[in-house]
């Protein structure tokens, strides 16, 4: 979590950057960031809060276009593809780390097509289920499942999403496969978790907060260590009967491969400010989350982090075979 005031930010901008060489008048038109997930969803809500906040530090309108589809992976090649200016970027979460192992045929390199700018935030997840599902507990639900298994399904947004990797390990940790229905994104499948359509969904607090607050859908279970802030009555994925299963989701920011560094460094100095916005470190606690510290939204910070997240998804992916090609 971070919290600083703007004073101790700029102390912060001089120690994240110290040999920023500067940008050549960057930049001079709006910047483009690609969600590679559908409107409505997650990656969507924390897109918009930053693209907002970085609009307002970096002089030039920040807007967001959603390419959903195949995981996350049609939006990552479309920026690998980009002009590599800064005028075109890329938010995407811990399928940045999955997509590498998962993907064996992709038509761009998803280990070194990009450059990392810096982390954005890490949040946490919620197993939910719609509201006549016949739980109201997670181990009420788990042995719902255990005896109906082929009558309930599960939506997640494509192989590698968040709502993918966490359905995966819930069923492998309950020992009960169920039928998977993907979606663009988890936008999509909320609408039809509200209606019934689907059964139960693995997915971000910042998609799910909102619809528990509301009860348009329930809550079973959070999957981090503590309960949550912004969702106290819920309970723990740990203390509902699975000892260790804690996830959250780490984001973070991209350009296409050979953005020159001054213009990576100018992008990962908006992207702090805008982390440290007031209105958006609220907003991120409302929807259970919090920015991630300056010192993590650097380039150097997020390289070394993403090289050793798809080393350890690696073996644990090439251990189950599942690949999704
Ligand atoms: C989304 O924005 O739809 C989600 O991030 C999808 C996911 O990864 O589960």
């Amino acid at each position: 979590m971070f919290r600083r005031p703007l004073l101790g930010l700029a102390a912060a901008a001089v120690l994240a950057a110290p040999a920023m060489a500067q940008a050549p008048a960057f930049p001079t038109r709006p910047i483009t960031i690609i969600v590679p997930f559908a409107a409505g969803g997650p990656t969507d809500t924390v897109t918009r809060l930053v693209a907002e906040a970085m609009g307002r530090d970096i002089g030039q309108p920040v807007v967001v276009e959603n390419v959903g589809g195949a995981g996350g992976t049609l939006g990552a090649a479309r920026v690998a593809a980009a002009r590599p200016d800064g005028y075109t970027l890329l938010l995407h979460h811990i399928g940045m780390g999955t997509t590498p192992s998962l993907y064996r045929r992709l038509p761009y390199d998803a280990v070194n097509g990009f450059e990392p700018i810096g982390l954005v935030t890490e949040v946490p997840m919620t197993i939910v289920a719609t509201n006549r599902f016949p739980a109201t507990t997670l181990a009420e639900a788990i042995a719902v499942i255990r005896r109906d298994r082929d009558k309930i399904n599960l939506a997640n947004a494509g192989i590698g999403a968040a709502s993918h990797l966490c359905g995966l390990l819930f069923q492998t940790a309950i020992g009960a496969p169920m039928t998977t229905v993907p979606y663009r994104g988890t936008g999509p499948a909320m609408t039809d978790l509200i209606s019934g359509t689907v059964d139960l969904m693995c997915d971000q607090t910042t998609n799910t907060t909102e619809q528990i607050r509301g009860n348009t859908i329930k809550a079973l279970a959070v999957t981090t260590a503590e309960p949550l802030a912004a969702l106290p009555n819920v309970p723990t994925a740990i203390a509902g009967g699975l000892p260790g299963f804690e996830i959250t989701v780490w984001h973070g920011l991209y350009a296409p491969r050979s953005t020159p560094r001054p213009i990576v460094d100018r992008l990962s100095l908006s992207l702090q400010k805008a982390l440290s916005e007031e209105r958006l470190v609220a907003r991120f606690a409302e929807l259970g989350t919090s920015p991630v510290a300056a010192n993590r939204a650097t380039p150097d910070y997020h390289r070394t982090f993403w090289a050793a997240d798809i080393a350890k998804w690696r073996p644990i992916i090439a251990a189950a075979g599942a690949y999704a090609d």
